[in-house]
């Protein structure tokens, strides 16, 4: 099964958004599959965002990301990455579509809620840089096979 790995960034944890972006995520069919609420160190959130190293917004997004404790979470389904970041719409808030996280509770780019893996193959690096296998949890619900259709 397909996983993404998702944060409810500070902002959204602040503004109390933590259950409204499960509730969508949940609402859409995914499946959860671990969860920790959790400070960032500047270690984990610089391997995170490494690939964003040198760029202009590069500090303040770190500075962000560590500014307050975070909703780490991994979802699964049959295209968990694409639906996860269609549920949380383009990075920038004004160019989320209408229903998006970012959409309906964004303004500002560095100020957008949420993050979500942008591939399969860094859903899967996110996931293990973010948990230990123990802390993913398998499981089966009594609907997957009216959601899931494999
Ligand atoms: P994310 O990684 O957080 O899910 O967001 P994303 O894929 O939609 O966007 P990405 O390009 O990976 O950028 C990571 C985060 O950096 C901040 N950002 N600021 N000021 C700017 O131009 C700018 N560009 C990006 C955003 O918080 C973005 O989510
Ligand atoms: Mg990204």
């Amino acid at each position: 099964m397909e996983r993404t790995f998702v944060l409810v960034k500070p902002d959204g944890v602040q503004r109390g958004l933590i259950g409204e972006v499960i509730v969508r995520l949940e609402r859409r069919g995914l499946r959860l599959a671990g969860a920790k609420f959790m400070w960032v160190s500047q270690e984990l959130a610089e391997t995170h965002y490494a690939i964003h190293k040198g760029k202009p917004f590069y500090n303040s997004l770190i500075e962000y990301i560590t500014a307050a404790p975070v909703m780490a979470m991994v979802w699964e389904g049959p295209n968990a990455v694409a639906a996860v970041r269609q549920t949380m719409g383009a990075t920038k808030p004004t160019d989320a579509a209408p229903g998006s996280v970012r959409h309906d509770y964004g303004l500002e780019i560095g100020r957008n809620l949420t993050h979500a893996s942008d591939s399969v193959e860094n859903g899967q690096k996110e996931t293990a840089l973010w948990f230990k296998d123990e802390q993913l949890i398998d499981w089966k619900r009594e609907i997957d096979t009216w959601v899931f259709e494999g």
